[in-house]
């Protein structure tokens, strides 16, 4: 068993200074390596469906493919300054008193780039995060004994060159900047890869950061009004549904062979990698970008009762699945106690993926719209 210390760092997880001592001071690098440390897994056992819930996945996803470049309308214009505009004017939430604050002597010009900053910032970790779904699931194609895993997982390493390849073209054509990888998320994506274990691999990445990515996916998709973002948030979160299931219906499998101890393990790292992606989201790189002190903006903005309510959110398909997988109450509720104290319990009983992805599946109105 570890200690709070030994798995994120520092032994309080609100510790915001220790939160923003960790940076990236490799932004200028164009590769990055991880060792992997996994073994490649052939198996000779070719009975396709002998995990029906698996090959029915499989199944959905050789009909679910789609096409970034033809799919998606990209004739469609995007002012970044409208949609900021557009966006503040939709989802105004309110006004926040910061007489004496460094945001006292902000004009609109400063609160229009900065949700400029914003987008740009959002859409770059979303990339980066895409490229490590795409790295993971290639990863579990070698190292998952299945063979209904290995076929599913093949065509969401197609899915997620689809991901990372709209994101990068959005953020190229319709947007006016880049963000290297954030610290913290980086963090998690090299853990997740140098994982040994192949269970791991699905715990780190279809549930935890594909789990979050839903949550903000659809977050987004109901919040923008740009009707080329809305549409690709759609036709993403259509393949992301079928992704989480694929974590939760393998890991279901796994873990009810699991000892107390290794389901222990698998808690710390559920654990760690909440915490990693809750610190992501409070985008310091971006306060810094737009010269205010980093502390103090993300102590005023990032920490009011709107935001934390949003970041919570971003946890409510992680809690429910964690649920399922019989995390939540292994090791007497270890995690359970983990989630109640980052205050994101409240989501145990929200729905969970198994089987929502049909509910996210495109319809033919989604793809005439294109
Ligand atoms: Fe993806
Ligand atoms: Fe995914």
């Amino acid at each position: 068993m570890s200690s709070t210390e030994e798995m994120i760092g520092r032994s309080d997880v609100n510790d915001l200074e220790a939160i923003l001592a960790i940076t990236n001071s490799d932004v200028d690098a164009l590769v990055h390596q991880v060792q992997n440390h996994a073994d490649a897994i052939f198996t000779w056992d070719y009975e396709k469906g002998a995990r029906p819930a698996l090959n029915k996945l499989y199944e959905k996803a050789k009909n679910a493919q789609w096409n970034g470049e033809t799919d998606l309308d990209w004739s469609i214009d995007v002012d970044q300054e409208q949609v900021v505009l557009a966006n503040a004017a939709a989802n105004a939430g309110p006004a926040l008193d910061l007489t004496g604050t460094c945001f006292e002597s902000w004009g609109e010009k400063e609160w229009i780039q900065l949700g400029i900053e914003s987008q740009n910032w959002t859409l770059s970790q979303f990339m980066h995060g895409e490229q490590g779904a795409l790295i993971c699931t290639a990863k579990i194609v070698e190292t998952v004994p299945w063979i209904d895993a290995k076929y599913y997982a093949s065509t969401q390493v197609m899915d997620e060159a689809r991901h990372v390849e709209v994101f990068a073209k959005y953020l190229q054509d319709k947007l006016s900047g880049h963000y290297p990888v954030n610290a913290h998320l980086r963090m998690l994506l090299d853990d997740i890869i140098a994982d040994s274990r192949w269970d791991m691999t699905y715990l780190g990445m279809q549930i935890m950061v594909e789990g979050l990515a839903l949550a903000a996916f659809g977050f987004m998709h109901q919040m923008t009004t740009e009707p080329l973002l809305k549409q690709l948030l759609r036709y993403v979160m259509s393949d992301e549904a079928r992704h989480v299931a694929f974590g939760v219906l393998s890991l279901k499998e796994y873990y009810a062979e699991l000892s107390a101890a290794e389901l222990r393990e698998r808690q710390e790292f559920a654990f760690e990698a909440a915490v990693r992606m809750r610190d992501r989201f409070l985008q310091q790189e971006v306060w810094d970008r737009m010269g205010v002190p980093v502390k103090e903006a993300v102590s005023l903005v990032m920490l009011t009762p709107e935001q934390q309510m949003f970041q919570a959110m971003l946890f409510s398909k992680i809690v429910p699945n964690c649920k399922k997988l019989g995390l939540l109450d292994a090791a007497d509720g270890w995690l359970r106690t983990k989630f109640t104290e980052l205050g994101v319990i409240g989501f145990e009983d929200w729905v969970d993926t198994g089987s929502e992805y049909e509910s996210f599946a495109l319809t033919e109105s989604d793809q005439r719209s294109a």
